[in-house]
């Protein structure tokens, strides 16, 4: 983000939070409870992700030819290369023989055997061992290999589409957000792994729980509320994504300071929600990822969180403060958002009231639930 448009969304911020107001939407708005808990919004959502451009991880994780790493994508093993030309490819990582994942984790290998038989397949997914070959005539090694899915890096992330015929256009999909989102550098910062919520919520409950901050002073008494203003936020949108700021509490101490000095990324969060199930935080600290996924029933979802720290992790402590930022952050999605979710998909699975309500505070919230919903009228 250039340096003017980030100012100018300081002021916003600070008018909102020198005025204890928020951006507001039009008017109020009312879901069905069954979006959370029917199965046939359930298969339908399910379709929707499937059709839409995957974003996996962070360029980071393939800095340079030969590294690789595996991703979960809706129950699906996929595995991503750098390969020697340097551009990055994906995989199904379901080996020809008989469909063991053929690697696991992240690393460096120009090589991969499969685990069961030890068939073995290059960076480009092609099949260049198979022992005991007498046993099988009709492989052809030559021009047999993983199945290739269309993958891009863009706006510093890996994509993928996990249709293999489909064609993946992440410049159209992210339009004017793409240089945005990388201009941040948050994607070629040092990844810190992944940590997997299995959580017993409907995946776009988890998606809501991002996308307003009304909940902070509550939800989050002990924790992001000393930090961070409560529902307090600049809300804007692109097409079918949006980006959220919210305040920290010292922006009001800008009001004594001349707009050359600010350093906004002191004073506020950025959150972003891509469409239709990834949410992006950028702070001074640290750049989170949140995949969510359908689970394989309505109240089931997956989140696999990701964390990104511009420091130099080859110095210890500085490792250990950004393992313990990570450890942090996750451990208050986990405890305190994802917790409080569970009741409500209960009692949407109860199935006792029609409705949720979203106000006009929560503009993010209503920008979700239309743009899915309108998603799936097409
Ligand atoms: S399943 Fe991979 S070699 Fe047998
Ligand atoms: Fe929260």
């Amino acid at each position: 983000m250039d340096h003017d448009q980030l100012i100018d969304l300081t002021r916003r911020a600070l008018k909102l939070a020198r005025d204890k107001s928020t951006d507001l939407a039009p008017q109020q708005y009312a879901v069905d409870a069954r979006d959370y808990t029917s199965p046939e919004r359930h298969n339908r959502d399910k379709a929707m992700l499937m059709s839409s451009p995957q974003l996996v991880g962070y360029v980071s994780e393939l800095a340079s030819p030969g590294a690789y790493c595996t991703k979960t994508v809706m129950g699906r093993s996929i595995l991503l290369t750098r390969t020697s030309d340097g551009s990055i490819k994906a995989f199904d990582n379901v080996c020809l023989h008989r469909q063991a994942p053929v690697v696991t984790g992240c690393g460096t290998a120009k090589r991969f055997s499969c685990p069961y038989h030890a068939w073995t397949y290059d960076n480009t997914g092609r099949l260049v061992g198979l022992p005991g070959r007498e046993g099988f005539p009709e492989v052809a090694s030559k021009s047999d290999g993983l199945t290739e899915l269309p993958a891009a890096e863009l706006a510093g992330f890996l994509w993928v589409a996990l249709d293999p015929g489909a064609t993946l256009d992440v410049a159209a999909h992210l339009g004017p957000l793409a240089d945005e989102l990388d201009s941040w550098g948050i994607a070629r910062w040092s990844p810190l792994g992944e940590k997997v919520l299995d959580s017993p919520i409907n995946w776009k409950l988890a998606v809501d729980t991002f996308a307003e901050n009304y909940h902070f002073a509550t939800v989050h008494q002990q924790t992001f509320a000393t930090i961070a203003r409560s529902n307090c936020t600049v809300f804007d949108s692109y097409g079918p994504h949006h980006r959220l700021i919210f305040p920290l509490n010292t922006i009001v101490d800008l009001d004594n300071v001349s707009e050359d000095q600010w350093d906004p990324l002191h004073n506020m969060v950025v959150i972003y929600a891509l469409f239709p199930n990834i949410v992006v935080s950028v702070t001074i600290a640290n750049g989170e990822l949140f995949r969510i996924y359908p689970g394989d029933h309505p109240g089931r979802s997956i989140t696999v969180h990701q964390n990104s720290t511009p420091l130099d992790l080859s110095n210890d402590a500085a490792a250990a403060g950004a393992a313990a930022v990570f450890d942090y952050a996750h451990a208050t999605v986990r405890d305190e958002d994802y917790r409080l979710a569970e009741g409500l998909q209960a009692n949407l699975t109860a199935g006792i009231r029609d409705q949720l309500v979203f106000g006009r505070n929560e503009p993010g919230l209503q920008h979700r639930h239309l743009t899915w919903a309108r998603a799936l009228r097409q």
